[in-house]
């Protein structure tokens, strides 16, 4: 069976269709929303915060996200799989960029890679492009720069800052950019860019006017519900408290004797259990 190609994502756009996109991370979650029918899976650098604890997407490595990005792969058979280039992959050098995407494709087995920035990375986009490497832009609060933003802000308020926005968006369409991630950017302004370019924009805290929209795996689904609910993120469920009650079920259970019954345990025929016994 093939995977969606990133041309359909295009298709979807001029057919006014909106589509969804979740990250994953692992084998169970991505298997999960394959299963409810998600045509692309972003494993971002993201995982840095949410499978690995870290306060943000800066110290993720190369390493850390080909062997997640392998466990999503061998979990799905149809969903684009996109991967992210973490922080200093493609910034050091162009030719360190092409190498470090070219492994997320060959040896992780992504459909595509996503990176952060505008004008200054079209060149990288445009050459991956030229090498078969399907590439997904992103704008606005770019969670790598988050020193340089100092801390999560909105992007894009200023008539400047938004004029920069839509002209690199467009650049990166022009650069053969297949979609753009749209984050944290007030709505008015994503509306603008969905109308200027012709490739799929994907919105997080961008509005309801982009053609389609990526949230967080664990944000969505309430596995941190101890933690301020994020404003760009909706909580589907609140997974975290089920969890929690389920693991205090078993270890009351455990406690008390009631797991395990003999329905979770191997008898043994009568005559081994006597010859056993007489022989030891
Ligand atoms: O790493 C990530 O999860 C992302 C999305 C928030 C777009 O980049």
């Amino acid at each position: 069976m093939s995977r969606y190609s990133v041309h359909r994502l295009r298709e979807l756009k001029a057919n006014g269709k909106k589509f969804a996109m979740i990250t994953a991370y692992d084998y169970p979650s991505a298997r999960l929303v394959e299963q409810a029918g998600v045509p692309i899976i972003l494993v971002g650098d993201s995982l840095g915060s949410v499978i690995l604890g870290y306060e943000s997407t800066v110290p993720v490595t190369m390493d850390d996200i080909v062997h997640h990005t392998r466990a999503v792969v061998r979990a799905t058979q149809k969903a684009i799989v996109v991967a992210d280039l973490p922080f200093m992959s493609y910034q050091a050098s162009p030719d360190d960029a092409m190498r470090n995407a070219g492994r997320l494709l060959q040896e992780a087995g992504a459909t595509a890679v996503k990176l952060e920035g505008g004008s200054h990375v079209v060149p990288l986009v445009r050459r991956m492009v030229e090498c078969g490497i399907p590439v997904m832009g992103h704008l606005g609060l770019t969670p790598q720069s988050v020193n340089q933003f100092g801390g999560h802000k909105v992007q894009g308020k200023t008539p400047a800052a938004a004029a920069k926005l839509i002209n690199d968006a467009r650049a990166l369409e022009e650069a053969g950019a297949f979609a753009v991630v749209l984050e944290t950017i007030p709505a008015p302004l994503a509306r603008m860019v969905t109308e200027r370019v012709g490739i799929p924009t994907i919105g997080i805290g961008a509005g309801p006017d982009c053609d389609a929209q990526v949230q967080v795996f664990h944000d969505m689904l309430g596995i941190f519900d101890d933690q301020r609910p994020l404003r760009h993120a909706k909580r589907y469920a609140v997974l975290g408290e089920q969890i929690r009650s389920a693991v205090r079920a078993y270890v009351d259970e455990v406690e008390n004797g009631q797991f395990p019954t003999e329905e979770h345990a191997f008898p043994m025929d009568e005559g081994t259990i006597s010859e056993l016994a007489h022989a030891y």
